[in-house]
């Protein structure tokens, strides 16, 4: 097992910035899922850092963590034990409406099944996040029509996502996650409803968000779609069990 994402080194060094620093710091991670009859322990001591500018995949068999990890970082679900620093910050100790403040300010999600509003227009789904934060509304549409041109589909803006195929609402998906600049991007299995034209097309979408400098934590069971991550860190019963870098 390689343990690339000990190597922790001094923020001064040129190594350090090279590398990134550090946005995700999770220590001795445990989540424990008790129901009546069982007690499954989804995570079990994970320790993991991820460093700005790095785009990991999260691999493993099914039922081995992976969802569990990515609702973990991303405020949707809390830990049983274990520390989570999200840019310095501890965030499991916050209370569920400073979670929700967090996440929605640096968390951007992408999920299998995009998750658009169906009676909302391509423009209010990528909207609605930053209204959710406040922002005056010239900045929003800034945002949204920036972002909607990232992914190349601001021509759609005023159309329904049923009008859209999967590619494109996927697409308007990743606008979404984008325009309010978080810290990074979680996706669950992005391209898991798509045909695989479609699928490489957010690939590559997601590659050129990656060389513009975001970081991206990906669950994937493409073997191909990992290589094309920098990490990858392969999960088996909760535990990591591999932890890869590329480049
Ligand atoms: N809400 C839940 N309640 C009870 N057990 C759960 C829950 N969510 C996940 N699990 C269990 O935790 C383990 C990890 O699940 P998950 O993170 O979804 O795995 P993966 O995404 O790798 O398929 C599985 O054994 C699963 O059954
Ligand atoms: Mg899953």
């Amino acid at each position: 097992m390689m343990t690339t994402n000990n190597a922790e080194a001094p923020a001064s060094t040129g190594e350090a910035v090279l590398a990134g620093k550090s946005l995700i710091q999770l220590e001795g991670l445990t989540k424990v899922f008790e129901t009546e009859e069982v007690e499954t322990h989804a995570l079990s001591n994970i320790h993991l850092t991820i460093r700005q500018g790095e785009w990991v995949a999260i691999v493993g068999p099914s039922g081995s963590g992976k969802s569990t990890l990515l609702a973990v970082l991303g405020l949707l679900d809390t830990a049983t034990r274990g520390a989570y620093l999200l840019d310095g910050l501890s965030v499991l100790d916050l209370s569920p409406s400073d979670r929700a403040l967090v996440r929605n300010r640096h968390i951007g999600f992408i999920f299998q099944s995009f998750n658009l509003i169906g009676d909302l227009t391509v423009f209010e789904n990528v909207e609605l996040p930053l209204t959710y934060r406040g922002m005056p509304a010239a900045e929003r549409k800034q945002r949204v029509e920036r972002a909607l041109e990232k992914v190349g589909m601001a021509h759609r803006a005023r159309h329904m996502p049923g009008q859209l195929s999967g590619g494109q609402q996927q697409r308007v998906a990743v606008a979404r996650a984008v325009a309010g600049d978080p810290l990074i991007l979680l996706a669950d299995e992005p391209t898991g409803n798509l045909d695989s034209k479609n699928g490489e097309a957010v690939m590559q979408l997601l590659s050129e968000l990656h060389k513009g400098g975001a970081t991206i934590c990906m669950v994937t069971h493409d073997p191909a779609h990992a290589r094309t991550a920098t990490r990858t860190v392969s999960l088996f019963d909760g535990r990591i069990v591999q932890d890869e870098q590329r480049r």
